[in-house]
């Protein structure tokens, strides 16, 4: 049985000795996950919420204590908690990434226990990932859920369960007592087998795939003369190997495509409730990823049950950060959250390996070899690997993983594999671009677009690279950081979402590749004034379409296709569309020939700016002007009458995303505004289960075709009614466009 402890603690924001006995009038009633702090969304002071503080709960428990065990359950907290339990001291205890489980029966009671959890959020050098410089913040709190785990005195400890795809299930299970466990399996509600064995084979299971992740669950159940235990595991049937050709899924080669996360967001830190973690795997599904490294720690059980439920792989991450410490306690917190991370872990089908490796760290042979035994023995099924950032180092793990930042323009990618030494194992790219290339989601046009051709082009990379595994971005959001690192703002603006997890262009071309729905994003707001030189230029658009047909002011344009010439391996290359003239040529007398040479010397204006013309163009630009008594002015206006609009309407551009010859999507652009604000809510139903629930309200200026005003930064003063509450500030203002609210609920029913 699990019973939460979410609601109503007292928090006193410091400590001493003398709130043991009496909490201070200072004390707040809060609720679990909870953060030190309530930040800014930027320029946040990595100090603010590096402190001891105090937690109070008082709790009953309903069950028979000389029959059951009862286990204090943290989730989750920043990072090192003395606990006292009805005033025994039960110790010190380090989490920051991990659970933390002790067993209280010997100072509990049913009634009225007095918990008090002094927690230090400071960052102790003595705890990966700390020690020097770390680029994320680790916010302080409480932050994951705290429960009671109640258990008959003879009890299931642990299970373990791997099954692969040829249908055979291993077991491991450890009891406080030596009695063999029942096991049964269930497909969906139904039961398809009892048994006491710890090695199954089910002939053609139901395989978990990324298209359809099919979970069954195994239930142990152990009796005694206290009652019956039982715990549920879900699991799914897949293998998964990284071999030095690629990756291989149920044997089938698949390419990895994926992004970083970390588990911050704006103002609450890292307290946010089951449904925004489960938000982000949605999130990333969406985007059409198919793998997330939880760079750089192991992360919420929701977020990783969401990734199994929905077909997204995962890598997981010991805590860290480039720095290995010599210290011996250092080095012990590092074995053991090395431990840690495969208990907690490794009955995640999504789970494909663990970085054992502090990421981007010196080599250290001496820690890494033991850390990688220490995952192996714990999990003999899941391969390792070790980030690192730096080529020929040492490889002790499974197969290679690095960090490729060599792309330092559009034309370069990714290193070609050849020149890593990965030592014929498996090699997997873990980040690309990030740092190389910060952009916000209020930067200029151009920056937002070349941001997006980056990510393009070290896709193109990453499938071109036929042994290459696959490639994991840098990164999925926007994340607070510390002072050294970011853009001044303590912000790293490496997301291809921004902080709130709204989107840039460049997640376009990563859910261009996504096949489930028809998916068309047009990297520009079509206005030639937002331009260098204000010329309009390319205009790049990511679809998982055939085509795309171009009309301006419903006048058909051209047809569009993928460049497949600089892109022939991505399955759904970007379209860069350059004609805005095509048939709309109307001058009287032009001849298909001068309204070709025409279309032509606009398509390489476009491309190539006015100062670059080519002789050649000249040569037929004088012919032209020969031909039809025009001056060179004429030219210009006929020029901007098409393509600038000047003097007349704002043209309206409509694409028109074509599927199998039939129009499938359509997007609109035009300088005309009517903006308006837009709300939508993740959620419409909020639920309290374990604990409070948050819904994300993203809000944004949309003119009238539904585009954001990309440069909109309205303010916005956001009120509640009912039984919700702002979860961070009520005075936001737009960025980029767009922004989002939190509101969170507090424990009563309504609308
Ligand atoms: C890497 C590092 C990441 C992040 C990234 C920024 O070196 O592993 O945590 O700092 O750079 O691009």
């Amino acid at each position: 049985m699990k019973c939460f402890l979410s609601n109503q603690w007292d928090y006193v924001d410091d400590f001493s000795e003398e709130y043991l006995k009496e909490l201070p009038e200072t004390k707040k009633i809060i609720d679990i996950p909870h953060t030190i702090k309530l930040c800014d969304d930027n320029y946040i002071d990595e100090k603010s919420y590096q402190k001891i503080v105090t937690y109070h709960k008082t709790f009953n428990i309903n069950e028979d204590l000389q029959t059951h065990k009862v286990f204090l359950h943290f989730d989750g907290f920043m990072v090192k908690a003395r606990i006292v339990l009805n005033n025994h001291e039960l110790g010190t205890f380090v989490s920051g990434f991990f659970p933390v489980n002790i067993n209280i029966n010997k100072y509990a009671k049913n009634e009225n226990n007095e918990l008090f959890v002094i927690l230090d959020s400071s960052e102790d050098k003595n705890i990966p990932p700390f020690g020097f410089a770390v680029d994320y913040l680790t916010f302080g709190g409480i932050y994951r859920d705290v429960s009671l785990i109640i258990k008959p005195n003879i009890y299931i400890k642990n299970v373990f369960v791997n099954a692969d795809h040829k249908g055979t299930i291993n077991i491991k299970t450890i009891c406080s007592n030596s009695q063999n466990p029942t096991f049964r399996i269930y497909d969906e509600d139904k039961l398809i087998l009892e048994t006491d064995k710890e090695t199954i084979n089910i002939p053609n299971p139901h395989l978990w795939s990324l298209e359809d992740p099919h979970l069954y669950a195994l239930e142990v159940l152990l009796d005694s003369k206290y009652g019956q235990d039982n715990e549920i595991v879900k699991f799914g049937f897949k293998s998964a190997k990284f071999e030095k050709d690629g990756f291989y899924l149920n044997d089938k080669k698949i390419k990895l495509v994926g992004l970083n996360r970390h588990q911050s967001y704006p103002y609450a830190g890292y307290a946010m409730p089951k449904s925004m973690q489960e938000y982000d795997a949605e999130k990333l599904k969406e985007i059409g990823v198919n793998i997330v490294r939880t760079s750089h720690y192991s992360q919420s059980e929701y977020f990783l049950n969401r990734c199994d439920e929905i077909g997204l792989l995962v890598l997981t991450e010991v805590p860290g950060w480039q720095f290995v410490s010599r210290d011996e306690v250092w080095r012990n917190n590092y074995y053991d959250f090395i431990k840690k991370m495969v208990l907690k872990e490794r009955n995640r089908t999504s789970l494909v390996a663990y970085g054992v490796r502090i990421d981007e760290s010196i080599d250290d042979d001496e820690l890494y070899k033991k850390g990688n035994q220490i995952c192996h023995e714990n999990d003999p099924y899941r391969q390792t690997t070790g980030v690192r950032n730096f080529k020929n180092s040492h490889l002790l793990e499974d197969f290679y993983s690095y960090n490729d930042f060599s792309c330092s323009s559009l034309k370069h990618g990714l290193d070609k594999a050849s020149t890593v030494k990965t030592k014929g194992k498996g090699y997997l790219v873990t980040e690309y671009l990030g740092h190389m290339f910060p952009t916000k989601s209020f930067d200029n046009q151009e920056r937002r677009q070349e941001h997006f051709l980056r990510h393009a082009k070290v896709l193109e990379d990453i499938y071109e690279h036929k042994n290459l595994a696959g490639g994991i971005g840098w990164c999925f959001a926007d994340y607070n950081t510390h002072k050294d690192f970011g853009s001044g703002d303590h912000i790293c603006y490496h997301g291809v979402l921004d902080i709130f997890r709204n989107k840039k262009y460049a997640s376009a071309i990563y859910e261009a590749q996504n096949e489930s729905k028809p998916f068309l994003t047009i990297c520009s707001n079509m206005a030639p004034g937002d331009k260098s030189a204000a010329l309009l230029g390319i205009t790049y658009a990511a679809s998982n379409c055939d085509s795309i047909k171009l009309y301006i002011n419903d006048e058909y344009v051209n047809e569009f296709f993928p460049n497949r010439k600089d892109y022939p391996n991505t399955p759904h290359p970007l379209f860069e569309i350059d004609d805005y003239l095509g048939n709309r040529i109307k001058e009287k007398g032009f001849s298909d020939k001068d309204k070709k040479n025409l279309v032509d010397m606009c398509k390489f204006i476009i491309r190539n700016g006015y100062s670059n013309i080519k002789f050649s163009f000249i040569k037929d630009a004088a012919s032209l002007m020969m031909k039809h008594h025009l001056k060179i002015m004429d030219l210009v206006n006929i020029y901007t009458k098409y393509i600038n609009s000047w003097g007349q309407e704002a043209s309206t551009f409509k694409f028109e995303g074509i599927k199998n010859k039939e129009v499938v999507i359509t997007k609109t652009i035009s300088a005309q505004l009517e903006g308006q604000l837009s709300a939508i809510s993740s959620k419409q139903t909020l639920h309290e289960e374990e604990s409070y629930d948050v819904a994300k309200i993203d809000i944004s200026m949309l003119d009238k075709f539904g585009n954001i005003c990309v440069y909109s930064s309205e303010a916005i003063n956001v009120e509640t009614s009912g039984p919700l509450e702002i979860y961070g500030p009520h005075l936001v203002s737009l960025k980029g466009g767009a922004t989002s609210i939190f509101v969170k609920t507090k424990h009563e029913l309504g609308e």
